[in-house]
This record gives structure tokens, C-alpha cells and sequence, in this order.
């Protein structure tokens, strides 16, 4: 498993956390987007940056934090084939895998403190989606992509 991690200026040690919580415990292999500074660096292009990784097949999943998770989250919906869910729990996290297929995971370092941040990580990495009864509304936010590109 290949999962691209990206932030923004407010979020660079907790995302260096995440990443080695993350290399440590499951051995997966982690690329690194966003910055590694704290010097002024706009969400929306480290949340594109990753969504484009996972969108292209060269990411299986894509992990991104900004001070709340919110703007890099709006970022990272904007491209195609991105389903990205923002995280305070793990409920959710796990939920949005079984039922949505989520390809993203968004959390605020603001919001949530960093143990809180690796319990939600698990969470969403355990879940396995359901297809079923679910799949006909994931169709639906394709259909959705398709109309607003034009059918592209
Ligand atoms: C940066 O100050 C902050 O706006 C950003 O990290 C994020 O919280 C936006 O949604």
C-alpha cells in the first residue's frame, strides 16, 4: 500500500508523525507532498497535489492536514475520483470506508490532538467497503463528475 500524506504550514510536525506512526505500525510506504516548512504554504495545493497522486493511480490512498482539515479537504474534492472524508472521530473514518469507498482521509491539527489523529488513522485503514447497496450512490458521484465536466 502507497498512501501520499500532504499539509499545509500549520500542520508539518503532526503530518511527520502521522507519516512515520504510519510507516512504523503497517509498513506501508508514504509519499510526501505539501511543505516541510513553516513558512506560508496554501492548502489548496498541497490537498490537489495529493488527490492528484490517488486520482492517478500512483497513490492507493491519500492522507492530508491542514489546521482544521477542512480547506484541503474542499481542495482535494475538487479533483475527479476523490472521495475525501474529514475526521474528529474514528467512527466516521471507519463508516466512510465501509460505506462511501472514501480514497482520502482529512484531519485539523487544531482539532485533533495526535493520539486522537493515529486511533482514526487505524480506523480508516481497517475498514473494508461493503459494495452492495452502497454502490449505486457512489455511481451517483461519478454521475455527478461526468455532468460537471461535460460528460469528460
Ligand atoms: C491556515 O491558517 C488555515 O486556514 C488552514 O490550515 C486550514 O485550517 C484551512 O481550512
Amino acid at each position: 500500500m502507497k498512501i501520499a500524506i500532504g499539509n499545509d504550514h500549520v500542520a508539518v510536525e503532526y503530518k511527520r508523525e502521522i507519516s512515520r506512526y504510519i510507516e512504523e505500525k503497517y509498513g506501508y510506504e508514504m509519499m510526501n507532498f505539501g511543505t516541510d516548512s513553516t513558512e506560508r504554504f496554501h492548502y489548496p495545493a498541497a490537498g490537489e497535489a495529493v488527490a492528484c497522486a490517488v486520482a492517478e493511480g500512483r497513490a492507493d490512498r491519500g492522507i492530508v492536514i491542514c489546521g482544521t482539515g477542512v480547506g484541503i479537504s474542499l481542495a482535494a474534492n475538487k479533483v475527479n475520483k476523490i472521495r475525501c472524508v474529514t475526521c474528529s472521530e474514528p467512527y466516521s473514518a471507519r463508516l466512510s470506508r465501509e460505506h462511501n469507498n472514501t480514497n482520502m482521509l482529512a484531519f485539523g491539527s487544531r482539532v485533533v490532538g495526535i493520539e486522537l489523529a493515529k486511533m482514526i488513522v487505524d480506523a480508516w485503514l481497517a475498514g473494508e467497503y461493503e459494495g452492495g447497496r452502497h454502490q449505486i450512490r457512489l455511481d451517483m458521484l461519478t454521475e455527478i463528475e461526468k455532468r460537471q465536466t461535460g460528460g469528460r
